[in-house]
């Protein structure tokens, strides 16, 4: 399948599994579009074109012009000079790779990571959040993220794929959407007595297993293996980014026990513990794995031939 094709479908799957629903996802879309028809001068010179169909911003095709063929793509968690020289490596000896698919962001999807994050005010809403609150509270962490990516030497990876000849492109969003809603659905669904039945759900994951087994199970940050769970949810897997300490608070006082999360800041955790709400921190890599895994599973129906070699983080499960 074509990089282009390829691309455009995990955006399209992103969208089908995003918090917001398609409905919301698409009437965004065709504001920016009409927006965007608006421009004029430096305005228009500028504009990110990719922003006329991808609500994703901290996704995109790093490098490639798209048309390229794609069955075999080397798959990484994070993937960097280091892992571009490795590829090089293996084509040396050989070895097929016709892409590098990245989960983090290199380049300008992560130039624009900010971008992405009010998705995570529809996610709270859905746990009963009043969503002028998130808004208020997400507006000065999307700043300081925004601040912080700007200094980044943002381009370095995307400069040695394309000095290497590696197309490659990066689903964020996309993948951490789906390993939010595989979690809701598989864990945040059911019923528990306690906190130690949460992570033996957890552990029943492959991904989870896999990485436990090399010593980073999911670890209770807050609570105990004893204590009730209360309303489980899954509101630290998407958004692009950790959400703001405040999002603790507004958790805490729409009822929610006990949040699942991918990695707990210093500053929430202390929220945390302040509200009495429960953080489970699930491996990083592995819940990351899981969203990219799904991806694959959706990306392998349509491309029968889709084989990867994991690098970086990532272990390829496959999902009937
Ligand atoms: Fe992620
Ligand atoms: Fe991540």
């Amino acid at each position: 399948m074509k990089l282009k094709k390829l691309f455009h479908s995990a955006v399209q799957h992103g969208i089908d599994a995003d918090p917001r629903g398609r409905k919301t996802v698409e009437k965004l879309l065709k504001k920016q579009k009409d927006g965007a028809a608006k421009l004029s001068g430096t305005d228009k010179e500028l504009f990110d074109e990719e922003r006329l169909w991808n609500p994703y911003s901290d996704s995109r095709v790093i490098n490639g012009t798209g048309e390229e063929d794609i069955k075999t793509l080397m798959v990484g968690i994070d993937i960097e000079t280091a892992e571009i020289l490795v590829a090089d490596r293996l084509r040396e000896h050989g070895e097929k790779i016709d892409a590098l698919m990245l989960h983090h962001p290199e380049g300008r999807a992560l130039g624009d990571l900010e971008k992405v994050m009010p998705l995570q005010v529809d996610m709270l809403a859905l746990v009963g959040v009043p969503v002028n609150q998130s808004e208020n509270y997400l507006r000065p962490r999307m700043d300081r993220v925004a601040r912080a990516v700007h200094a980044d030497n943002l381009f370095a990876t995307e400069r040695v794929a394309e000095l290497l000849g590696f197309p490659a492109f990066n689903t964020h969003t996309p993948a951490d959407n789906l390993v939010w809603k595989f979690i809701e659905k598989t864990v945040c669904g059911r019923e528990f007595d306690d906190l130690g039945e949460i992570l033996n759900a957890l552990l029943d994951i492959t991904e989870y297993k896999y990485y436990a087994k090399k010593g980073i199970p999911p670890i209770i940050a807050n609570g105990s293996k004893g204590s009730r769970p209360g309303r489980v949810v899954a509101t630290e897997f998407t958004g692009g980014t950790n959400g703001p300490e405040e999002f603790l608070e507004a958790q805490a006082s729409a009822g929610v026990g006990t949040i699942l999360s991918m990695h707990v800041t210093e500053k929430s955790l202390e929220k945390a513990k302040e509200k009495h709400v429960n953080m489970i921190q699930c491996s990083h890599m592995a819940s990351d794995a899981i969203g990219m895994n799904l991806m694959l599973d959706l990306l392998s129906k349509e491309e029968k031939n889709l084989k990867t070699i994991d690098v970086s983080g990532f272990v390829r499960v496959k999902r009937k």
